[in-house]
């Protein structure tokens, strides 16, 4: 499918992977280029790729990276997984390209093809969701999960940008989301780079503009989803959940096949990165809190299953009720070998 969306956020040629990298982002637009497999579970350790899918399509190709390197694929595969433990998405792309590269396929071949899988899955999304927010527009967002965090479309932003298309007037609420502030950051330039209207919020307003009335739906992406539709996302989405269920918001997660884990039976089983306290005891290089205190920093939160309205998957809009179902019927392909 040629590319029609303004933001990309990695690519494959000339035998490297290029990357944005998001960490300069909104200040500078830099792309890397990355020839290495080390280089690669560099950049996703230091969130210079980051969201779910986007990290499984960067390990993807880390793995071409490392076959071209004369390097082992059961080294490759160990060095990329042991970045961030969360994202379910990071092994399902590191496995896909392994499966074939054992069986002495291509690994270029099916990191392509992973890449491909992942971008249209994001655009049936889309689709799938769009009318949902035609008559709910103004809606809350929590993280990136755009076109950064997906290479392309994105899997929250989707239905906006869809619904937006047929002219419904989208409005975000961006949560900031500390301490990374991926939302002021990055999905509020990608919303910027489009035109879509959006205003910026502190985390802990969000409760404030559901309760005035002014927010319709909330929408977020995902890292993980156990078997019984509960969701690991970034830290703060539970709250969120909350919130929306107080003030009779529905609130939807959309996610792609690779993001659903069926052997995890639950939330509870679901690993969370604990990331450094640096991240929540300095903002922007500074130290804020006193020296000598402490800080405790998850990346992720895990929302039970009773708190969402709906799953937009790819294979359309599914109620936790029928996520079992709907899974079982998902393409062979989007399974993923299995060895997380
Ligand atoms: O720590 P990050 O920035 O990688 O966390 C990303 C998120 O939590 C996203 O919401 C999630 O990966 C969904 S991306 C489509």
């Amino acid at each position: 499918m040629p590319s029609t969306m303004p933001v990309r956020a990695l690519w494959y040629s000339g035998g490297r992977l290029h990357l944005i990298d998001q960490r300069k982002l909104p200040g500078r637009k830099v792309i890397l280029q990355l020839s290495k497999v080390e280089q690669v579970a560099e950049a996703i350790r230091t969130l210079t790729v980051r969201g779910a899918p986007a990290i499984g399509v960067a390990a993807a190709f880390g793995m071409v990276l490392a076959a071209r390197g004369g390097r082992s694929s059961r080294f490759a595969a160990k060095l990329l997984g042991s970045t961030r433990p969360t994202a379910v998405d990071l092994f399902v792309g590191i496995d896909t390209v392994r499966g074939v590269w054992d069986r002495g396929g291509d690994p270029l071949a099916a990191a392509e093809g992973y890449r491909e899988r992942i971008v249209e899955q994001c655009h049936q999304i889309g689709e799938a969701g769009a009318s949902l927010f035609e008559r709910r527009p103004r809606v809350l967002t929590h993280c990136n999960a755009g076109a950064l965090a997906t290479v392309e479309w994105g899997t929250s932003l989707a239905p906006l940008r869809v619904a937006r298309g047929r002219g419904a007037p989208i409005f975000v609420w961006v949560d900031e989301t500390r301490p990374l502030l991926q939302g002021s950051r990055l999905t509020a330039w990608e919303l910027r780079e489009e035109g879509i209207p959006h205003a910026v919020i502190a985390d802990n307003a969000g409760g404030y503009f559901m309760r005035a009335g002014e927010v319709d739906a909330v929408i977020v992406g995902a890292d993980r989803i156990a078997r019984n539709g509960d969701v690991a996302n970034k830290i703060g989405t539970y709250e969120k959940a909350v919130v929306a269920r107080e003030n009779h918001l529905p609130f939807y997660v959309a996610a792609p096949w690779s993001t659903f884990d069926v052997r995890r039976s639950t939330g509870r089983a679901i690993p969370v990165e604990e990331r450094a306290e640096g991240e929540v005891l300095e903002f922007a290089g500074h130290r804020t809190a006193p020296s000598g205190s402490r800080a405790r920093n998850p990346a992720f939160d895990v929302t039970p299953a009773r708190y969402v309205t709906a799953f937009i998957t790819p294979g359309g809009v599914v109620r936790p009720a029928g996520l079992a179902r709907a899974l079982r019927s998902r393409p062979e392909d989007a399974r993923g070998q299995g060895s997380w």
